[in-house]
């Protein structure tokens, strides 16, 4: 699909349909760009208002042919929502509400005109609202189907009209980077469709690589025998009931950038997980093969921040494994020494995100990052405590409150859960320095206090989880049901904030 700014006039442009956001409770007479295209229209924008028989309502859709009035064909109505409720989240739902219906519709291309939006954001954050909302929109995952009989086509060209000659760069800009960031959001939400008997770790190594190359960003996979030498034991036992080898990818930007601030990102990466010898009951356990959403999230993060070029040193770093029981698996109530040297008493072999995550965070601390974030499908009760429409976030003050201003803007929203030392005593172990879980109360923070105890000494870190948030078999305005690619932007907004909010 190709997505391009233009500078020309609403009556005549050349297009399939021309996508037009009105507010809720909008009346006649229409002013601005909406007025002009009204006009030219005979005011049948207005008469439609008039009747109620278009309302605006968030998401409400109506097509009007234009028969030769204008150059456009049609225009396909859209509603913001109230007035008052105006966010970019809304114009990035019409944007992908309108690429839908015209895709639906069978048109060839589609046309936005920032004339006709309300101008509460720039330019050029309107343009990016737009790309990303469409491309977002228009996702769908077919790769496994060879039956695809009644699906359309994507329009092949999406068209931004700039209000002028001034605004061109700008709306270049904002939709270059709106596409970024929805192309990253849609390689997560692939590698989280993809079943794991495709996306095993060795393929999301692989796709890890592929991206690099085509990025610029550094690459490196550790192996089994890497992760035996460095002694990365508590990941080597979550894997040693499977088949299929562990890995650990190490994603760079800026490598050999000393001078720029580090961010560690860390990605739970189970390609599936049964439960292991402690097994998941079968209902539903299909799920499981969206439990690598962090490391998802990690890739497709590091993918925008390169085509980006934020000014940041930014690490990804993926342990990714099977959770498989068998009769080499790990068992309840074995011990294994962790890569920073705790002891730990696993004593449920379905709590295994902590402990690949345990030996990953350790790790973080080689490259003396001054923040890392980990982000993962932990818990079961983050569902419980959250819901739908927040990930948990535990750690650094500061961190989580820099996480909560990019989870707004981004509607990828973040909420806190506390780490009082006390919630450690749920993991004392008999017979090792710890246990893998804390007992029923308090799950969510049970698993993150779990994960403090590898956090390098003195590193500024934020536990994020995303259990239940990753897959969903909801679909949303411009997430459809399946994989949803969480996190890629939350990250992408929390660092190209950074220099801001960490001067
Ligand atoms: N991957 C699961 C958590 C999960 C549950 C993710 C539902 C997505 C949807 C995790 O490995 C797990 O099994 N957690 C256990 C921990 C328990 C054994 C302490 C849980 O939440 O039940
Ligand atoms: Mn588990
Ligand atoms: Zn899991």
């Amino acid at each position: 699909m190709e997505i391009k700014a233009r500078v020309e006039h609403i009556s005549t442009t050349e297009t399939d349909a021309i996508a037009l956001g009105l507010f809720d409770g909008l009346t006649p007479p229409l002013t601005g760009g909406v007025g002009e295209l009204d006009a030219a229209l005979d005011h049948e924008i207005g008469a439609l208002l008039d009747a109620g028989e278009f309302r605006g309502k968030t998401n409400e859709t109506l097509v009007l042919y234009t028969h030769g009035r204008i150059k456009a064909r049609r225009v396909i109505l859209v509603g913001l929502g109230k007035e008052e409720k105006a966010t970019l989240d809304r114009v990035r739902q019409a944007a992908a509400t309108a690429a839908i219906k015209a895709r639906d519709l069978g048109l060839a291309s589609l046309t936005f005109a920032l004339s006709s939006l309300p101008d509460f954001a720039s330019p050029a954050k309107l343009a990016e609202a737009i790309s990303e909302g469409a491309v977002l929109g228009l996702y769908r995952f077919g790769e496994l189907k060879t039956e695809r009989g009644e699906e359309r086509a994507d329009p092949a060209q999406l068209v931004i009209i700039a209000t002028d000659a001034a605004a061109l760069n700008e709306v270049e800009t904002g939709l270059q980077a709106g596409r970024v960031i929805a192309e990253s959001t849609a390689l997560a939400r692939d590698l989280v469709n993809r079943p794991s008997n495709v996306a095993t770790p060795s393929h999301i190594a692989r796709v890890a690589e592929e991206v690099a190359d085509a990025t610029g960003l550094a690459c490196r996979v550790l192996d089994k025998a890497t992760m035996e030498a460095l002694g990365m034991h508590l990941l080597l036992s979550v894997n040693q009931g499977g088949n299929e080898p562990a890995r650990m990818v190490v994603l760079e930007h800026n490598a050999d950038r000393e001078d720029l601030p580090t961010v560690a990102l860390v990605g739970k990466g189970i390609t599936f997980d049964t439960g292991g010898i402690s097994l998941k009951p079968g209902q539903g356990m299909e799920a499981m093969k969206g439990d690598m959403g962090g490391a998802a999230a990690v890739i497709g993060t590091l993918r925008a921040v390169a085509l980006l070029d934020l000014p940041l040193h930014v690490v990804g770093l993926t342990p990714l494994t099977e959770n498989m029981p068998d009769s080499l698996a790990t068992k309840p109530g074995d011990v294994v020494t962790s890569l920073k040297g705790l002891t730990v008493e696993i004593i449920n072999t379905d709590a295994e995100g902590r402990l690949i995550l345990a030996d990953a965070l350790t790790y973080a601390g080689e490259f003396a990052p001054d923040a890392i974030f980990d982000i993962a499908t932990l818990t079961g009760s983050r569902i419980i405590a959250l819901g739908d429409h927040a990930a948990a976030v535990l750690g650094d003050d500061a961190l989580i409150e820099h996480l909560r201003h990019a989870g707004e803007a981004t509607m990828e929203r973040v909420w806190p859960l506390p780490l009082f030392e006390e919630y450690g005593e749920q993991l004392k172990s008999d017979v090792a320095d710890l246990q893998n879980i804390g007992g029923r109360p308090a799950g969510t923070i049970t698993a993150g206090f779990f994960l403090s105890r590898f956090v390098p000494d003195e590193v500024p870190w934020v536990h994020i989880d995303i259990a239940g948030l990753g897959l969903t078999d909801k679909a949303r305005p411009y997430a459809p049901k399946g994989g949803t690619g969480f996190g890629v932007r939350l990250f992408v907004e929390a660092l190209r904030t950074w220099g801001a909010a960490n001067a």
